[in-house]
C-alpha cells in the first residue's frame, strides 16, 4: 500500500522531470524545428525566407544578414552536385547571387536594397520550381538538352 502511494507521488514527479529535460533539450530556433521536423533542405529554405521577411519587417539588419546567409548556405547544400541540368544550376546560381546581395545590403543597412534582393530570392524560388518541380534528380538530369 505504502509502495503504491509512493508511486502515486514519484511517478508524476518523474514525468515532470522528464518533461523539463525534454523541453530543455528540444530545439529552440525555428530553423532547428524545421530541420528536425522536416529534415528537408527546401523546408529550411522556406523557413529562412520567412525569417528574412520577418527581419525586414522588423528592420533588424543583423537578422537579415543571418537569414540571407543561411539561404545561401542551404542553396549550396541543396545543389545537386554533378547534375548537369541547365535550369537547376541557373536558378541555383541566381538564388545564391540574390541571397549574397541581400546579405551585402543588410551589412550596409540598406533596407530598400535588402527588400529588393529578397524579392529576387522569392521570384527565383518560384522560377526554379516551375522549371524543375516534381522531377526526381535523375529525371531532372534527363531534361538536359
Ligand atoms: C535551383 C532550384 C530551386 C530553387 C532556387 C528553390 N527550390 Fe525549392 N524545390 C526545388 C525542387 C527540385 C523541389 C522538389 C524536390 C525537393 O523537395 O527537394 C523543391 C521543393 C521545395 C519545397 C517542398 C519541399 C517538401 O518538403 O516537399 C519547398 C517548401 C521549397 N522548395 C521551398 C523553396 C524556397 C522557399 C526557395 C527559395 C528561397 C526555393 N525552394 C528555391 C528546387 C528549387
Amino acid at each position: 500500500m505504502l509502495f503504491r502511494n509512493c508511486l502515486k507521488v514519484v511517478f508524476p514527479v518523474m514525468v515532470l522531470v522528464a518533461l523539463v529535460f525534454y523541453v530543455e533539450k528540444s530545439p529552440v530556433s525555428a530553423v532547428d524545428v524545421a530541420q528536425d521536423a522536416q529534415g528537408s533542405l527546401m523546408q529550411q529554405k522556406l523557413t529562412q525566407a520567412q525569417l528574412l521577411l520577418e527581419s525586414l519587417a522588423l528592420e533588424d539588419y543583423e537578422s537579415m544578414a543571418e537569414h540571407a546567409k543561411a539561404i545561401h548556405r542551404i542553396s549550396i547544400e541543396a545543389d545537386w552536385a554533378g547534375i548537369p541540368n541547365k535550369d537547376y544550376s541557373r536558378y541555383g546560381d541566381k538564388l545564391r547571387e540574390a541571397a549574397a546581395k541581400a546579405e551585402e545590403a543588410a551589412m550596409e543597412e540598406n533596407l530598400d536594397s535588402v527588400a529588393w534582393h529578397y524579392m529576387q530570392v522569392v521570384v527565383t524560388c518560384v522560377e526554379c520550381h516551375k522549371a524543375v518541380r516534381g522531377q526526381s534528380p535523375a529525371e531532372v538530369a534527363m531534361l538536359m538538352p
